[in-house]
């Protein structure tokens, strides 16, 4: 199975740009399943809510996600792209998963990251997996990935691999990937954007990094901060169905779970 990410430097507020840029580089890669950034048709530092309500689209219904079914058709492949979800009155940060057959599935960003507390509503999907045939992909957001309970919860509902759509601006993300998939056997894709956003007097540089890890936490490709590139692997991912570090320890089966119930319970409940 051939998997990878695209990273690129999205346009801040021009989608028609940001759209034919990634169809150009998506175009002729030959991948079963392609990771684009967080937000990645609008661009991260929106000002005011207003401008998260006219950017943000219906998933399938807008045009982006519309453009990547068309896209996963033409070249048969799985996309999971990040962007601003309209549904009724509410906005979310949310990735999409498109397949090669027309169907397309949600995940909404859980974990909020500064602003995004103000403009969007915490997701409420919980954390999902879908069977694309080869592998089941799980799927997660940018700052999910500082609570380990995303990519946990992610493997225990069977994640072969995560698929991680980032706009990363701390520069811890791409080190702790790598505890992820070592202390969950699972591969993950983290697309991350490049190039440094300035709007009124607030200023974002993104780092970059975008990485794909394997289940016994090897890194196996990584871009660096600032090139727009796809990279691709060849992997098996059933790799990730063997949870055993030695012959006498199993990731999940050896779990405590009885042990943990503080790590459920709210903070008021501790
Ligand atoms: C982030 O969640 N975009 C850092």
């Amino acid at each position: 199975m051939k998997i990878g990410f695209v990273q690129f430097c999205p346009r801040f507020g021009d989608k028609d740009d940001n759209l034919r840029r990634v169809e150009e580089m998506v175009r002729g890669t030959e991948a079963d399943l392609l990771v684009l950034p967080e937000l990645f048709n609008t661009g991260y530092l929106f000002l005011f809510q207003e401008e998260v309500v006219r950017a943000a689209e219906a998933i399938p219904g807008g045009p982006t996600t519309q453009f990547l079914l068309r896209l996963a058709k033409d070249e048969q492949v799985h996309i999971v792209a990040g962007l601003a979800e309209k549904a009724g009155r509410r906005l979310y940060n949310s990735a999409v998963l498109v397949s090669p057959q027309g169907w397309t599935r949600t995940y909404r960003k859980s974990h909020l990251f500064v602003d995004e507390k103000i403009f969007y509503h915490p997701g409420d999907t919980g954390f999902v997996t879908f069977d694309i045939g080869a592998a089941r992909v799980g799927l997660m957001v940018c700052f999910d990935w500082i609570y380990p309970e995303s990519a946990r919860v992610l493997a225990l509902k069977g994640a072969d691999i995560i698929c991680h759509p980032a706009n990363l601006v701390l520069p811890f993300c791409q080190k702790a990937m790598v505890t992820r998939c070592l202390e969950n056997g699972v591969f993950a894709i983290t697309a991350n954007r490049t190039g440094t956003e300035t709007r009124g007097d607030k200023s974002l540089t993104y780092s970059g990094m975008s990485q794909i890890v394997g289940p016994r936490g090897e890194i196996l490709a990584q871009a660096n901060g600032d090139e727009q590139v796809v990279r691709i692997v060849e992997i098996d991912p059933l790799k990730a169905r063997d949870k055993k570090v030695t012959e006498r320890n199993d990731l999940l089966a050896d779990r405590r779970p009885e042990l943990y119930g503080e790590i459920t319970a709210k903070e008021n409940e501790i």
